[in-house]
């Protein structure tokens, strides 16, 4: 079944909308693929999403996290904070000397990824539905993904390390998945206010949790 917005949307301005947390079904049900990504009910809704993205601090959201159970997912990962946080993942404590590029504001409707390999990594992520935690999950280290834009136009990329892993949470939620289901040692999931006990990522920390991830 193909996902359309009811007529009330048609009435509704732009607005930060609430967002669902842990608990709610709308977090744990698939999303119904969006059967036209250029349509006006669609954009609003995609206006809204940045729209409480930003005043979540968030660094990316899915639309059922807004309680729309529609397969559109935002993100933006800037390459300071890619490389932040790669640099404090790698087991081998060695750091990335050049940073890379940010990955400008991003929009995929009925997005699909895929491993490019089976190698996976910890890292720290946490989600604006999941408030107050962070928690360690291994995702692909190297992800292909595709989705379409608003304006319709397809985009495929290649993307690794932090990047991979914020695709990887937000399309998560299309699934009805949230990140502590995909964690193997939940006694690395704590409080961001008990992040300042483990001081080599201190700062790492600091940022995930004010960011979605999540958004991780
Ligand atoms: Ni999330």
């Amino acid at each position: 079944m193909l996902y359309r917005l009811p007529i009330a949307f048609h009435i509704t301005g732009m607005a930060i909308l609430k967002i669902a947390r842990m608990g709610h079904p709308v977090l744990n049900r698939v999303a119904a693929p969006v059967a036209d990504p250029t349509s006006p009910d669609i954009h609003r809704l995609i206006v809204d999403m940045l729209e409480t993205m930003e005043d979540a601090n968030g660094t990316g959201l899915a639309a059922p996290q807004v309680h729309v159970p529609a397969r559109i997912v935002a993100f933006f990962v800037s390459g300071a904070r890619a490389k932040r946080e790669d640099g404090a993942t790698r087991e081998d404590g060695a750091e990335e000397d050049a940073e890379p590029d940010d990955v400008p504001l991003s929009v995929l409707i009925n997005p699909e990824v895929e491993p490019l390999n089976d190698e996976m990594a910890l890292g720290w992520e946490a989600c604006l539905s999941v408030p107050g935690l962070v928690g360690q999950v291994p995702r692909y280290t190297a992800v292909r993904y595709r989705g379409w834009t608003p304006k319709g136009e397809e985009i495929v990329r290649e993307a690794k390390g932090f990047h991979a892993r914020v695709v990887q949470h937000e399309c998560d939620h299309l699934d009805g998945v949230l990140y502590p289901q995909r964690m193997t040692d939940l006694s690395t999931l704590i409080f961001t206010s008990e992040m300042g006990a483990q001081a080599d990522i201190e700062t790492a920390h600091t940022e995930t949790a004010r960011a979605e991830s999540e958004d991780p």
